[in-house]
């Protein structure tokens, strides 16, 4: 391995072709880990009502599903994407996520993609058992009774009982009224700007309300 005849020790020349080449392996495979699951690496399609969230706002509600989840926790993201790539960026926390998505460009997310649409509420996986989830979080993709009251439907089989809605400020009642949820004193924000007010909602004690 050394070849020098000096007292300090110097790799051969094809060492250290090998040693940079191993690196250079190492750096490509870290990146494209990290892009895959940052947020925006799928891009919006407006024809199917896709706002991701800012990066602060994605890191904060995953964040707050980690800890509502708790320790091994397991979390369903309904038409929510971005904080399922997030809760994978963060992946060195004990925890185990789902993505429910119409899009089938997540599936690249392999076994944790599902795929979903709210007019088949409970077109689910056998896998998946009633009250099996420790939070569900769900962005519906419309601000409409007829969506938020399929997408219900959903988020009540999985959930074991915590729930985080992110909707516009124009379902409140309707997210009262279903889900026997309440609004919060933190405002999501997006990547761009919206041209209605969206807020979050939960039914448990939430630091989001702090
Ligand atoms: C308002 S966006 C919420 C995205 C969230 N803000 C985020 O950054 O992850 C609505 C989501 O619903 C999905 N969607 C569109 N049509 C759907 C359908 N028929 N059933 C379920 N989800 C649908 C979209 O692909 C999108 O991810």
């Amino acid at each position: 391995m050394f070849d020098s005849d000096d007292d300090s020790p110097q790799l051969s020349a094809q060492a250290l072709a090998a040693l940079q080449e191993f690196y250079l392996e190492q750096q490509q495979k870290e990146t494209s880990v990290v892009d895959k699951f940052s947020v925006g690496a799928i891009e919006e399609d407006w024809q199917l009502s896709q706002f991701w969230y800012s990066k602060e706002t994605a890191e904060r509600l995953a964040k707050e599903v980690i800890s509502a989840a708790g320790k091994g926790g397991k979390i369903a993201c309904i038409s929510a994407p971005s904080i399922y790539q997030k809760l994978k960026e963060l992946q060195n926390e004990d925890f185990s996520a789902f993505v429910l998505e119409y899009d089938r460009r997540f599936s690249v997310y392999g076994d944790e993609f599902v795929f979903y649409d709210y007019k088949n509420p409970l077109n689910l996986p056998e896998h998946f058992e009633p009250n099996s989830f420790d939070i569900v979080i769900a962005d519906p993709p419309y601000l409409s009774e007829e969506c938020l009251s399929k997408t219900a439907q959903t988020v009540k089989f999985l959930t074991k009982g915590k729930i985080l809605l992110c909707t516009g400020a124009v379902m409140e009642e309707q997210a009262a009224k279903l889900l026997g949820l309440r609004v919060c004193k933190f405002i999501p924000k997006h990547n761009r700007s919206l041209a209605n007010e969206f807020r979050c909602y939960v039914n448990y004690e939430s630091s989001l309300d702090s």
